[in-house]
């Protein structure tokens, strides 16, 4: 994905904030205990979410565990809200130093407290579909959407065809595009 579509979602994502209207149309896919979580998250955040539930709808992908899924696929960044720099050098640094950022989440020791705050975003990042997964697991969620947020980031192997793995390929079409 180009740098330019990539720099357009991320401005987008920091300004834009949900509706009252839309909000309302989140309860209707969430439980309370999951839309608690939802609405922790940073507007831009929910916003983003919405934009994928509901490229998902006018795909014609309806199950509701995938719906939930989408609202809270990243619910995992409320753990370690990053500050507008380190959303800026994760974009930058994803773009521009692939190879660098791969080798410090290699020899990461993956504990975010005591590590530098450069390579702490990426792995902050890295980390974050596990945090959501276990997040939502404990709000309640079903395992279908739980195992969906745990490997929204994964890559699916061209054998896998079950259920989930064709839910999880639509999810991870439709986070790329929003
Ligand atoms: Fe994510
Ligand atoms: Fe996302």
């Amino acid at each position: 994905m180009g740098i330019v579509y990539r720099s357009w979602q991320f401005w987008q994502a920091l300004l834009a904030s949900p509706s009252v209207d839309e909000l309302e149309f989140v309860h209707t896919i969430l439980t309370p205990q999951e839309y608690n979580l939802f609405v922790q998250m940073h507007s831009g955040e929910q916003a983003h979410s919405l934009k994928v539930m509901h490229r998902l709808i006018k795909n014609n992908h309806r199950d509701p565990e995938l719906l939930a899924a989408a609202l809270l696929h990243d619910i995992g960044k409320i753990n370690q809200p990053l500050h507008l720099w380190e959303r800026v050098w994760l974009v930058l640094g994803n773009t521009f130093f692939p190879g660098l950022v791969s080798r410090w989440l290699r020899n990461s020791e993956m504990d975010v407290k005591s590590m530098d705050k450069y390579r702490r975003v990426f792995v902050i990042h890295r980390l974050h579909p596990e945090w959501g997964a276990r997040l939502a697991q404990e709000a309640g969620a079903k395992s279908l959407c739980v195992n969906l947020i745990r490997r929204h980031h994964d890559r699916i192997s061209p054998k896998a065809d079950t259920f989930e793995d064709r839910l999880l390929h639509y999810l991870q079409e439709a986070d790329n595009l929003s």
